[in-house]
């Protein structure tokens, strides 16, 4: 509008309140570095869980990278230390110990406070109903095991977007299932069939986001702490993904729902039913994702992502 005072490049221009649920977790790590450094998400916390590396470690790699990120203002809360139901099963392989890679981890102190699932909680009740985005990037326990809690958060939930699952890319932990999901089926379940609108960034859209080394240098240019450490932990995943997948460049799934909160245009979603199987041995954590509906579903499966897009996201955030 004419007259107007132009808004400094850092003012806080927050249409998005939210909060992540990570397991952190290299690429979860870089997520979160994508979310410190927009200013327009309001972050009202960091709930962590079990998932990649142990729910301890999780809550602490979440501290480390707010530290690196300097943004102290935002709290992390520890949250489950196992699966509803299965057994645990970690990803440290994919990870390293720490969970961060080979990332030089700064000393970080632990902070008591409530539980992520009851901060979860609170949040969406006190909060204006349709105004919390929720962005889950390791196993759904902590939203799952809320949802139970307080099934009035639901309805009071704006959108939910998580990484999980896969439909034409097959499995990365099993030959039919994505780690996420297959980490705690239940949960996932209980999400997927809660009527929660799910915007779902499986393995068919994060495979179209890769870490080339290109893009990696890029990001390092930048040379701020932030960026360092965000190629670092790209560069570890290519380092894995190279050991372990012999792939070369590295899918990066963690930072696509932030990216599609802050760009949904880099993305296409088709509208689904997904079913999670959590009886077989065979197949446990598998998403059935069904496009021939026969009624309006709340879900989204992502089919389409922009990979240089969200990787330019990426370098335009930790470059302010
Ligand atoms: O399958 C990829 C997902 O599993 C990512 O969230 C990664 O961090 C691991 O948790
Ligand atoms: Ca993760």
């Amino acid at each position: 509008m004419r007259g107007q005072p132009a808004l400094a490049d850092n003012a806080p221009v927050s249409n998005l309140s939210l909060i992540i649920d990570c397991d952190p977790g290299v690429d979860d790590g870089v997520a979160l570095l994508l979310a410190f450094a927009s200013p327009r998400i309001e972050l009202l916390g960091i709930t962590t869980v079990a998932g990649n590396v142990s729910a301890a470690l999780t809550a602490r790699n979440a501290r480390v990278i707010r530290q690196i990120a300097g943004r102290p203002d935002v709290p992390v809360f520890a949250g489950c230390a196992r699966p509803m139901v299965r057994v645990p099963i970690e990803a440290g392989h994919f990870h390293g110990e720490s969970g961060l890679g080979d990332l030089a981890l700064p000393k970080v102190a632990d902070e008591p406070g409530p539980h992520a699932v009851d901060f979860m909680v609170r949040t969406l009740m006190d909060r204006p109903p349709g105004t919390v985005d929720l962005a889950v990037t390791g196993p759904f326990t902590n939203l799952a095991m809320a949802m139970i809690l307080e099934p009035a958060i639901i309805p009071r939930l704006r959108r939910v977007v998580v990484m999980g699952g896969a439909r034409t890319e097959g499995g990365n932990i099993t030959a039919s299932a994505e780690y996420n999901i297959f980490a705690d089926p239940h949960a996932a379940h209980v999400v997927f069939s809660s009527g929660a609108q799910v915007i779902v960034h499986g393995l068919d859209a994060t495979h179209q986001v890769r870490a080339t080394e290109a893009r990696i240098a890029a990001i390092e240019a930048i040379g701020t702490g932030p960026a360092k450490a965000c190629a670092t932990l790209l560069r570890f995943s290519r380092h894995i993904e190279h050991k372990i997948v012999r792939g070369l460049d590295a899918p990066l799934h963690d930072p696509c729902p932030i990216a599609w909160l802050l760009k949904p245009e880099l993305f296409d979603t088709v509208p689904c039913a997904l079913m999670v199987e959590t009886a077989s041995p065979l197949t446990l954590g598998h998403t059935a994702v069904e496009f021939r509906l026969s009624e309006p579903s709340p879900i989204q499966w992502v089919t389409r992502a922009d990979g240089q897009g969200v990787f330019d996201l990426i370098t335009e955030a930790l470059s302010r």
